[in-house]
């Protein structure tokens, strides 16, 4: 039985294949059109997952029609065609839609280790629900709690993020990286007056603030810090009501908020054991759809998940140009399915030297106060970082107990956004982690993702030729034997 999961139509268009169950292929549409955030998905993608076989069934990530009324009726944007359905091939192959909330639960309830948890999502809008609470039982998920549009936690996050410029549903993460940068006290009951409690708001946030004044630059630190203090709060509110209402002590998180990693470290304070699938946003809601019409918990392995370059995990060649130029470029094996990358698509650096912060933004044309984030073995993690879980995926930020030592993954508030490595997890990387360590006392290196500011993630073997003959930099690439 083959599973086919599609979302489109949205920010961030990608489709996941289940294979009797297992998840077997997931992967962003942007990585194959090169168009970053792409809506919608393509052919390449397409012909990509009908290598694991034509599909039974195709579950779409929405309902599109219930969409269109709210669009119609209360405002917004989104929608059209998806052009999945343009497909000849897939033309008979019987259809489920399922709601975009829904999509977001299953995502991450059939893919968490958790059989009796509480499942939170929260996003800026699907069709009318953006905030839902749900109790996982067995093969069951249940909604008990719904807030609807246009009360929103994610519009609410996206909206101040347009108002200092950026591009709203996008770069949320640099508005949150801006908020270490800030006096988040200086607009903090400002910001509280836009957001009261955790289910009210001043109005609509998707038609943006206008009635702010004028922004300039220091404000706009100023208001991140303010706007993630005040989230912060409304969150834990929202999640402490979540724990009450249904006495559960193991969380799934899911929704584009749930990418907020500097917020998702608090989630530990309140439930015993927390579960963010990797990929939490619309992106994931392929899979998420998928899952839905499986109906079960899937076999989840890894979130290497997409595109297959092959090759064995060059380990030695990334230790040999770290000790050569202390920073490497790595493209091997499949792509990481979510936003991070997770070693597979990565650009590693020594993160004991204080301008390699520079020198990879410069590789990355980024802004220079964006922060980096380190990798580590996942058995010295908590000597490094004061954190009693682990971190496979990159999702939370937490106070770093060494800056000193590695001076180009802290943040400015004294705090980096962990992955932590097990052998298990990744045997390539916990050797290169491991090696490193061997050889100079730091089971650290600073990880981040092989690609330009604004542009997709490398992808295929063109990728990495276009990336070495435009930038003049060597990818380490795959033993093949
Ligand atoms: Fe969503």
């Amino acid at each position: 039985m083959i599973i086919f999961g599609v979302n489109e139509t949205t920010h961030d268009a990608s489709i996941s294949v289940l294979k009797n169950g297992e998840v077997v292929f997931a992967a962003h549409s942007e990585r194959f059109s090169k168009q970053k955030n792409d809506w919608f998905t393509n052919d390449k993608l397409i012909d990509c997952a009908l290598e694991y076989g034509k599909p039974d069934k195709i579950a779409y990530y929405e309902n599109r029609w219930l969409k269109k009324s709210r669009i119609l009726l209360k405002g917004g944007f989104g929608g059209g065609k998806p052009y999945y359905l343009e497909r000849k091939d897939l033309k008979w192959v019987p259809r489920e839609s399922f709601s975009h909330h829904y999509s977001h639960a299953a995502a991450g309830y059939y893919t968490s280790p958790f059989r009796d948890a509480v499942i939170v999502v929260l996003d800026a809008i699907g069709e009318y629900n953006t905030s839902t609470i749900w109790v996982g039982d067995g093969s069951i998920i249940k909604r008990v709690y719904k807030d609807n549009y246009p009360f929103s936690f994610g519009l609410f996050y996206s909206a101040f993020t347009q108002l200092v410029g950026l591009k709203p549903n996008e770069e949320e993460y640099i508005f949150m990286g801006m908020a270490a940068y800030g006096d988040p006290n200086k607009y903090y009951n400002k910001v509280k007056e836009y957001f009261p409690s955790y289910n009210k708001q001043k109005y609509n946030f998707h038609k943006g603030i206008t009635d702010w004044g004028w922004v300039t630059e220091q404000d706009k630190f100023d208001i991140a810090a303010a706007v993630q203090k005040v989230y912060e709060l409304r969150l834990s509110e929202f999640m402490k009501m979540a724990r009450t209402i249904t006495g559960k002590t193991e969380l799934v998180f899911m929704g584009g908020c749930a990418l907020n990693c500097s917020a998702n470290t608090m989630l530990w304070d309140i439930f015993d054991d927390v579960w963010i699938m990797p990929n939490p946003g619309d992106a994931g809601s392929s899979l998420g759809a998928a899952a839905a019409a499986y109906g079960k918990h899937v076999k989840w392995l890894s979130p290497y998940l997409g595109y297959d370059l092959g090759g064995a995990y060059p380990v030695s060649q990334i230790i040999t140009e770290l000790i050569k130029n202390k920073v490497v470029a790595v493209a091997v094996g499949k792509a990481e399915y979510g936003p991070r990358a997770l070693g597979n698509r990565s650009i590693f650096a020594d993160p004991r030297d204080p301008n390699i912060k520079d020198e990879v933004n410069k590789i990355k044309k980024r802004e220079m106060f964006r922060p980096f984030a380190p990798v580590v073995l996942e058995e010295y993690a908590d000597k490094w970082f004061d954190m009693d879980f682990n971190s496979p995926y990159m999702q939370y930020a937490v106070k770093c107990l060494q800056p000193d030592k590695i001076p180009s993954v802290v943040h400015k508030d004294g705090t980096s956004r962990v992955q932590t490595v097990s052998k298990e997890q990744h045997p390539g990387l916990h050797a290169v982690l491991s090696n490193w360590y061997a050889m100079t006392g730091v089971p650290v290196l600073l990880n981040t993702s092989l690609n330009i500011k604004g542009q997709p993630l490398l992808n295929d073997e063109n990728d990495i030729i276009e990336w070495e003959n435009t930038y003049g930099t060597k990818i380490v690439r795959g033993d093949n034997g």
